[in-house]
């Protein structure tokens, strides 16, 4: 049996780490099994670490505060995910801009609450609710050194529906997000 082995970043909430937990981790995929090795956030309070929890998994906290610049927090990370043997690292929600000293040594994937190239950025689901545009969307990209401008793996639009709240705006990407994240990380892995 072929093992792959993943890792997820994450600052906030964690609903995509745990739409991954749920559907791919400690599971098979057309002979590859599929283990999620290494959960990181850069925040204490990141609710992730509970829904990590609630899986049996720990998360290592590094605090981006506690380095003096972003090369050296990017370095730290490396260091943890080479030990790791990781095969594929997964920025899921994870808020924070990397440097080439990540994106040059890292295989990694990124989720994007938008339609990319359009709304880059921190503030995508407020920004494409506050646009124009008719349709909404989801999109996972690769990382590169330029802030959500990797090349674009998958991508899954939806119909802005007549008075759409915000609320449902958002509901709507995070729904579609926690199908097409897993679906490309077994797309990925089992190629
Ligand atoms: C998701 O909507 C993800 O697309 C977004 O953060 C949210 C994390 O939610 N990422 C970005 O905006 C990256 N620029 P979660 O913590 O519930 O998974």
């Amino acid at each position: 049996m072929v093992i792959k082995k993943i890792a997820v970043l994450f600052s906030g909430s964690g609903s995509n780490l745990e739409a991954i937990l749920e559907k791919v981790h400690a599971k098979v995929f057309n002979g590859v099994l599929i283990e999620v090795a290494l959960l990181i956030t850069n925040k204490s309070d990141a609710f992730g670490i509970q829904r990590a929890k609630n899986f049996g998994l720990d998360t290592l906290v590094v605090n981006h505060k506690d380095f003096k610049s972003r090369e050296d927090f990017d370095a730290r990370l490396v260091k943890e995910i080479t030990n790791a043997n990781i095969d594929l690292t997964v920025l899921a929600g994870f808020m924070r801009i990397l440097t080439p000293v990540f994106t040059d040594q890292i295989l990694a994937i990124n989720l994007h609450p938008s339609i990319l190239p359009l709304f880059k950025g921190a503030n995508a689901i407020n920004d494409s609710y506050n646009s124009d545009m008719a349709l909404g969307g989801v999109s996972v990209h690769y990382v590169s050194s330029e802030l959500d401008a990797g090349k674009i793996i998958k991508q899954r639009a939806f119909e802005r529906e007549k008075d759409m709240s915000l609320k449902e705006w958002e509901a709507k990407i995070h729904s579609i997000e926690h199908e097409i994240l897993p679906e490309v990380i077994v797309e990925i892995l089992t190629k």
